[in-house]
């Protein structure tokens, strides 16, 4: 496989990029028809910021299967697509050919068939990282059914959440999935969740742990039955749908700054092309190449840079079940070593906590393969930058920082692998097709360099989200409606005097808990539904592994006899249950209420400082309906 299209110098990058937005349909029409289209586009590109409308390649038809598998089994049918590391590194890895994984999705897409998934299909895949999960995804792609993946630390209620929202008759899931030293019940928390989804006609249970679980008769099958069925019936075919680039390819639930996860949605045509063309740009990928993204499938990185992005590109992928620090803390680098790695794409928050652990686990181990780093999800900070660069990479391996998000569908700001220049806690360029924008509070253009805003983005680019799932006007306000005509991303930003971005955290009340994204409104829902809970108000703070923390003030009414401590675990009990263990708070602190101005809104930039501990910052709180409250909250800091 050859990339036409891949940079391969600064010059070609300035080129690129000029030519982008300068004649942005011919730009990626150019780039669009390396791909295998059934049908070619009527038209490139129509767009209004305002509706938002967003139609990339309107009008062409194609299966991104088809360009992930199909288009690569002549020449590269022997080659493996899928490298699978278990948790347990005694246990046999798993190595999938593009010829095998072909087989494995025309087999499962025949499993959903059979099951009576058409096109249009809302199916929620609830698994560990295990080969399946790819299947599942893929399968689902290619009779053009629409995925939902849900990682597997939400909860029950999670889930049954996201089902009704996605109207979702159809489950695939496991029996359990291994994560470090514990194994989760993931079959158990389906059911747990499909009390509330009676709607749900099908769940597909893969064999992993083989914990014992319950299967309903004529609801839940077993995942190694069907296959079975579809070879007795000799059914080896299992034809692409054709689809339209503008159907839906996936929708991926994600926090924003209500209390409702926003279903964002993918389409077939724009997503496939952006996820390739940044995933062979940035990391500058060479065939043959060992390609290792040790994100969830879960989140939108492990889409675009697991499944999606390699895949289309004729990759070798690497899809990691277990967790960096069991059974030891060198289990990334041991992973680098027994399969000559060529490019570690990870998050900040892995590296930080990995640093804790010293040099050893290091060292014991060649790294010799590696030639790219990158990392994702959240601002990298200069001392992790730095250990990342001279430990791992020896430095001769270019770091890439890449800045971008759900909805993005690919990496929009980042440095290119040894081709445009890398700056420790910058995400630097924008890629080609990409026009960033700051703006003040009221959306004034910051112009020049030296400057800092809000980040937009002012020109739609092929992988953008297209709407929020069910509700096009949330997507509107959330996005558009903002600025007028802008994108707007949440993201505050500096550009420095040479026009290199800095990603500098979220303006909206938006946390990053380890490079999760988790809404405050939220965490702040979960914790007001335990009983002893009057008002909750929750907010980020620094936290040298997690990036941020979650730091709760609560008012608590509980009762008499238990002590603090207990009522602490009982509410982040609660919010485990209610969101996942993910979204556990790290400090609860109670109140005996909260800073509230006259109109009754919380003043959270206050509770925000004192979270920070920069409580002689405070600022003007003489508005407050009860400026009392807050000396009681800054003596009760923990
Ligand atoms: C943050 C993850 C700084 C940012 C791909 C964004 C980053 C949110 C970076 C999206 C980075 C992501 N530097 N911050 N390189 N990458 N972020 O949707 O706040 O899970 O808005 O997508 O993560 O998170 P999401």
């Amino acid at each position: 496989m050859s990339y036409p299209y891949q940079i391969r110098s600064a010059e070609q990058y300035q080129a690129a990029y000029k030519k982008s937005v300068d004649h942005p349909e011919e730009f990626w029409s150019d780039i669009a028809s390396n791909f295998q289209w059934r049908k070619p586009w009527d038209k490139v590109l129509e767009w209004d910021f305002k509706k938002p409308t967003i139609k990339w390649f309107n009008g062409g038809k194609l299966n991104i299967t088809e360009n992930c598998i199909d288009r690569h089994l002549e020449k590269l049918g022997n080659k493996p697509a899928i490298i699978w590391e278990p948790n347990d590194p005694e246990e046999y890895h798993r190595v999938l050919t593009y010829r095998e994984l072909y087989n494995k999705v025309v087999q499962f897409g025949n499993v959903l068939k059979n099951n009576g998934i058409k096109k249009g299909d809302r199916v929620c895949i609830y698994m560990g990282m295990v080969p399946e999960l790819a299947i599942a995804v893929l399968a689902c792609a290619r009779i053009g059914a629409i995925h939902s993946v849900v990682f597997g630390g939400f909860s029950a209620q999670s889930i049954a959440d996201r089902l009704q929202d996605a109207k979702a008759e159809f489950v695939i899931t496991c029996d359990g999935a291994y994560r470090g030293n514990k194994e989760i019940p993931l079959k158990s928390v389906i059911d747990d969740a499909l009390v509330q989804c009676p709607f749900v006609k099908r769940v597909v249970v893969l064999t992993r742990t083989r914990t014992a679980v319950s299967m309903l008769k004529g609801r839940d099958v077993w995942w190694e039955d069907e296959v079975k069925k579809v070879e007795t019936q000799g059914n080896h075919d299992c034809p692409a749908e054709e689809m339209d680039a503008e159907d839906m390819l996936f929708i991926l639930y994600t926090s924003g700054s209500t209390g409702k996860p926003k279903g964002v949605v993918h389409t077939c045509g724009g997503y496939m092309v952006y996820a390739n063309y940044s995933f062979v740009n940035v990391f500058q990928y060479q065939p043959g190449d060992v390609f290792f993204c040790t994100a969830d499938i879960g989140w939108i990185t492990g889409h675009s840079y697991i499944v999606y992005g390699p895949l289309s590109a004729g990759a070798t992928t690497l899809l990691f079940e277990g967790v960096p620090t069991w059974p030891d803390a060198g289990r990334f680098w041991d992973i680098v070593d027994k399969y000559k790695v060529n490019t570690l794409y990870t998050a900040p928050t892995a590296i930080r906590s990995l640093m804790g652990f010293g040099l050893e686990p290091v060292q014991k181990h060649d790294l010799g393969s590696l030639k790219v780093l990158g990392t994702v999800g959240e601002p990298i900070n200069e001392e992790a930058w730095h250990w990342y660069d001279e430990n791992i990479g020896k430095k001769k391996c270019p770091i890439v920082d890449t800045w971008w998000q759900t909805e993005t569908g690919g990496v929009l700001i980042s440095n290119m692998a040894g081709i445009t220049p890398a700056k420790p806690s910058f995400a630097t360029l924008p890629l080609p097709g990409v026009q960033p924008i700051l703006v003040d509070e009221n959306g004034k253009e910051v112009v020049g360099n030296g400057v800092s805003g809000n980040l937009c983005i002012k020109f739609p680019w092929p992988g953008m989200l297209r709407t929020t799932y069910g509700d096009h006007e949330r997507c509107r306000t959330n996005y558009f409606a903002t600025y007028d005509n802008l994108y707007f991303t949440g993201d505050g930003c500096l550009r420095d005097e040479e026009g290199n971005y800095r990603i500098t955290g979220r303006v909206d009340d938006v946390l990053n808990v380890s490079g999760h994204r988790i809404g405050t409104a939220e965490v702040e829902n979960a914790i007001n539904m335990h009983t002893g809970v009057v008002e909750s108000a929750v907010v980020g703070y620094p936290h040298d592994i997690k990036g941020q923390g979650i730091y709760a003030f609560v008012i608590y009414q509980g009762h008499g006899d238990s002590d603090d401590k207990m009522a602490r675990q009982d509410i982040a009990q609660t919010v485990s249950r209610i969101i996942g263990p993910i979204a556990k708070p790290d400090k609860i602190q109670f109140v005996s209420g909260l800073p509230k101005t006259r109109s009754g809104k919380i003043m959270r930039r206050i509770l925000r400082k004192i979270a920070e501990g920069e409580t002689d910052k405070l600022g003007d709180i003489s508005t407050l309906l009860d400026p009392a409250v807050v000396e009681e909250i800054k003596n009760g800091k923990l």
